[in-house]
C-alpha cells in the first residue's frame, strides 16, 4: 500500500465539567463528546524524503507543532522507520476553535501510519501515542458518537446512544488559545454540580428539550472574560433565534445550537451574517 485517504471528524463539548487541577498542571475533567459530521481530508503518501505536512490553511502548522507532524515523528523514530510520509491536509474544521481539529487529524494519522507502515500498534499502543500528543486525540481513536472523557479527557468510556442531533455550529473569527482559557479558568467559581450525569439518560433517551436544556461547560466564564462582547452576544442571538439549547464547545470561540431537527438548523443558519463567523449545518456521525 503507497496511500490512504482517510476522514478526520470534528467534536463537541456537549458538557464539560472541571473537577480541579491536578499536580501535572492539567485539569481533570468529565466531559461528553459528539463526534460530528464535519470533517478534513487527510491523504497519506510514502515517500522517500522527510515527513512533510501539505495544507494551504494559512493557520495549520506545517512542522512540528502540528500534532499529525508529532504523531509521525515519533512511529518514524520508535520503530526505525527508513521512509518518510507526505501527510495532506484537506482543511474544512475550523482551526484553534474548540473542535479539536488538529487533535483529530493526528489520530487519522496514528491509525493511517499503522497501517501504512505495517506497525501492528495494539488499541492500547495507539492510546498511549495518543495521550503522548494531546488531551484530545484518543477520542478520535473510537469508533462512536459518544463518548465520556475522563482524567485530561483521554480516559475514554463509549456511550453507545443511537442519538442523532442537529445543530448550528457558529465559529467566530477570534483566537483563543486553550492554555490561556484554563489559566483564567477560577475553580472557586465553577459550580459542583454532576452535569454528565444530568445529561446522560436525557441523550441515551433522545430527550431534545431536555439535553438542550442540560449543555453546560465550566469553561464559558474564562471564555467570556478573554473575549466579553461576542460570545455573550452569539448566544443570546441563537436562543432568540429558537434554538433548543446553546453551548461553547471546548476552550471556545466556536458556539453551537442545537435545532429541532435539519430543517431547523438550516433556518438558524440562514439569520448569521457569515462575513464574521464560519457557520455551519451539522450531524451527530
Ligand atoms: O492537551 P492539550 O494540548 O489539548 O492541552 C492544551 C493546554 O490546555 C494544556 O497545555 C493545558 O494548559 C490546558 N489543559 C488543561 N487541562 C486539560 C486539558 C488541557 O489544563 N485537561
Amino acid at each position: 500500500m503507497q496511500s490512504l485517504t482517510l476522514n478526520s471528524y470534528a467534536k463537541l463539548n456537549l458538557v464539560l465539567d472541571v473537577l480541579g487541577q491536578r499536580p501535572d498542571g492539567f485539569h481533570e475533567l468529565r466531559t461528553i463528546f459528539e463526534r460530528i459530521d464535519l470533517h478534513d481530508t487527510i491523504i497519506l503518501k510514502r515517500t522517500s524524503g522527510p515527513i512533510r505536512i501539505v495544507c494551504d490553511h494559512p493557520h495549520v502548522p506545517l512542522g512540528p507543532r502540528n500534532l499529525a507532524y508529532q504523531v509521525a515523528q515519533r512511529l518514524q523514530k520508535d520503530f526505525d522507520i527508513p521512509e518518510g510520509v507526505t501527510i495532506t491536509i484537506e482543511k474544512r474544521i475550523p482551526v484553534t476553535a474548540g473542535l479539536a481539529g488538529g487533535s483529530s487529524n493526528a489520530a487519522s494519522v496514528l491509525q493511517g501510519l499503522n497501517r501504512l507502515w505495517g506497525l501492528g500498534l495494539t488499541s492500547k499502543k495507539l492510546r498511549d501515542y495518543a495521550w503522548a500528543v494531546g488531551s484530545d486525540v484518543a477520542f478520535f481513536l473510537y469508533d462512536t458518537s459518544y463518548a465520556l472523557g475522563e482524567g485530561r479527557g483521554e480516559q475514554i468510556k463509549v456511550l453507545a446512544f443511537k442519538t442523532k442531533l442537529w445543530h448550528v455550529l457558529v465559529t467566530p473569527q477570534v483566537k483563543i488559545y486553550t492554555r490561556d482559557v484554563f489559566r483564567r479558568l477560577n475553580l472557586k467559581l465553577t459550580k459542583k454540580k454532576d452535569n454528565v450525569n444530568i445529561l446522560l439518560p436525557f441523550l441515551r433517551g433522545n430527550n431534545l428539550y431536555s439535553i438542550g436544556s442540560s449543555l453546560s461547560n465550566d469553561l464559558e466564564p474564562a471564555i467570556l472574560s478573554l473575549k466579553p462582547h461576542w460570545g455573550r452576544l452569539l448566544k443570546e442571538k441563537l436562543f432568540d433565534a429558537g434554538a433548543v439549547g446553546v453551548c461553547f464547545s471546548g476552550s471556545g470561540p466556536s458556539v453551537f445550537a442545537l435545532a429541532e431537527s435539519q430543517k431547523h438548523a438550516l433556518s438558524l443558519r440562514a439569520r448569521f451574517d457569515r462575513r464574521f463567523s464560519q457557520v455551519f449545518v451539522v450531524s451527530t456521525y
